[in-house]
């Protein structure tokens, strides 16, 4: 790499550029997962007294939704661990008597951080300003509004329903919802069941398609009554009690696995690679980039850890080691990409490597994510050389091709800087990446962890 992605206290380089790597090597420790750090700290945002979060992601998303949590009342103290972490001491007086903020409430690039508290602002007696940067407003927040209008919160936005800045006026108590998601989406599901704690009675959600699950395990960890029960169609119901007070608790949050999946792909198609990856969060309903990647023949094994159940919130860890590997085309039903929505992105990388032809059906979600991710793709990987299709909602990629180093563009979007970075360690020639201290969204020690492994 000859640039950083950002010189301390500057303004952030343009472009970086990879060299390829001849081996990869190394032990890496991954950021704590985005979603369980978003969540910790709203949940301490809502309970009365200190909560303790060790390990938390330190990447821009959570510190949007930390600065949203001080802005409502919490004491929060956030000490930087190092690669990436931080730990957290929250100290709250708890729903009951949380303030109006003074002023806008910024997300940042953070759609978790949006949605989310729409569904906490929604039950709370205030008016508050959800905002955030270009990327944000661009994103759709209908999906949010009519479910919790449907509560009886107020929800206005700049353009008729469907897009940031979102205005919430809350309203106590909610009135409890049977609610379909359309679209699978966490985030939904989450403001659903985050109103419904301040709802009179029992909300339900009905999920089709099944999505991360990790706002059922934390609320039940901090003994909300919250139960999911099979549709008997391949989906579920989640129901939560309403008016049950959320407990102070401490976690330990675990390593992101969608940060992980990226060096899972590196290894996995490098031609000389032995990596491990330690305490993986590895929750069945966020594994599924380890089982894809395994379908299509990657050596990765997988050794569990203990953890203690106490600071867990029930979230199970995992040490990965991964290898290099003949990787082969499968094929990613709808069901599938929801899963693993977020691990798209760098599954399109491990498909240029893999011989025949991937299948991705179903991914036209990933349009609506921080930038449009099929164009994203598309266009960095085909400037890479590889062979990548989309018709409707649907990508073809056909392998295995010999990536040439090529300029790429993140459209500032994290999950493809690190996608087009990790092309670079794999590509002939210099990769460029535009943009890339999007990174820092989720991982901020992401090309520290690059260069360390390719030593
Ligand atoms: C998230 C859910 C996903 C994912 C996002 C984080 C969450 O979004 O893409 O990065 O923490 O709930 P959707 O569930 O809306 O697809």
């Amino acid at each position: 790499m000859d640039t950083l992605a950002a010189p301390p206290g500057g303004s952030p380089a343009a472009s970086v550029t990879i060299q390829p790597a001849t081996r990869l090597r190394g032990e890496l420790s991954l950021p704590g997962d985005k979603s369980i750090s978003h969540r910790a700290l709203m949940l301490a945002l809502l309970a009365e007294g200190e909560s303790q979060i060790e390990g938390a992601g330190d990447g821009a998303d959570v510190r949007s939704t930390a600065a949203i949590a001080a802005a409502l009342g919490a004491s929060v103290d956030r000490v930087a661990g190092g690669n990436g972490n931080a730990d957290y001491r929250v100290l709250s007086p708890g729903d009951g008597a949380l303030r109006a903020p003074a002023s806008t409430l910024d997300c940042g690039n953070s759609g978790t951080s949006l949605r989310l508290f729409a569904g906490i602002l929604a039950g709370l007696p205030m008016t508050a300003v959800l905002d955030g940067d270009a990327s944000l407003r661009g994103r759709p927040v209908a999906r949010i509004i009519e479910p919790l209008r449907a509560m009886g919160a107020t929800l206005d936005t700049r353009d008729h329903d469907s897009l940031p800045p979102l205005t919430v006026t809350g309203r106590r108590p909610l009135r409890p919802i049977d609610w379909t998601t359309p679209v699978p989406s966490a985030q939904v599901k989450s403001a659903i069941l985050l109103a419904g704690l301040r709802a009179g009675g029992t909300t339900r959600v009905h999920e089709r398609v099944g999505t991360r699950d990790h706002s059922e395990r934390m609320l039940r960890a901090r003994g909300v009554t919250v139960r999911s029960l099979p549709d008997g169609a391949g989906g579920a119901v989640i129901e939560i009690e309403g008016g049950t007070a959320v407990q102070a608790m401490k976690e330990r949050v675990p390593g992101d696995p969608s940060a992980a999946a990226f060096w899972l792909v590196a290894a996995a198609a490098h031609p000389d690679a032995d990596l491990v990856l330690r305490d993986v969060g590895v929750n069945s309903t966020r594994r599924a980039v380890i089982d894809l990647l395994r379908r299509m023949g990657a050596d990765i094994t997988e050794d569990a850890v203990g953890a203690s159940p106490a600071d867990d919130a029930g979230e199970p860890l995992a040490d990965l080691v991964v290898r290099s590997s003949e990787l082969e085309g499968i094929d990613i039903g709808p069901a599938e990409v929801a899963a693993a929505i977020d691990e798209i992105p760098i599954l399109c990388l491990a498909a240029t490597q893999a011989r025949g032809r991937t299948t991705i059906r179903g991914a036209g979600e990933l349009r609506h994510k921080e930038s449009d991710r099929l164009a994203g793709i598309v266009a960095g990987l085909t400037a890479l050389g590889a062979h990548v299709d989309v018709q409707g909602d649907d990508l073809t990629i056909d392998g295995p091709v010999r990536l040439i180093g090529a300029p790429t563009d993140s459209l500032d979007d994290h999950r493809l800087a690190m996608t087009f970075a990790i092309a670079g360690l794999i590509a002939a020639g210099r990769t460029t990446v535009g943009r890339p201290a999007s990174a820092s969204i989720s991982y901020p020690g992401f090309f520290t962890d690059l260069e360390r492994i390719r030593a």
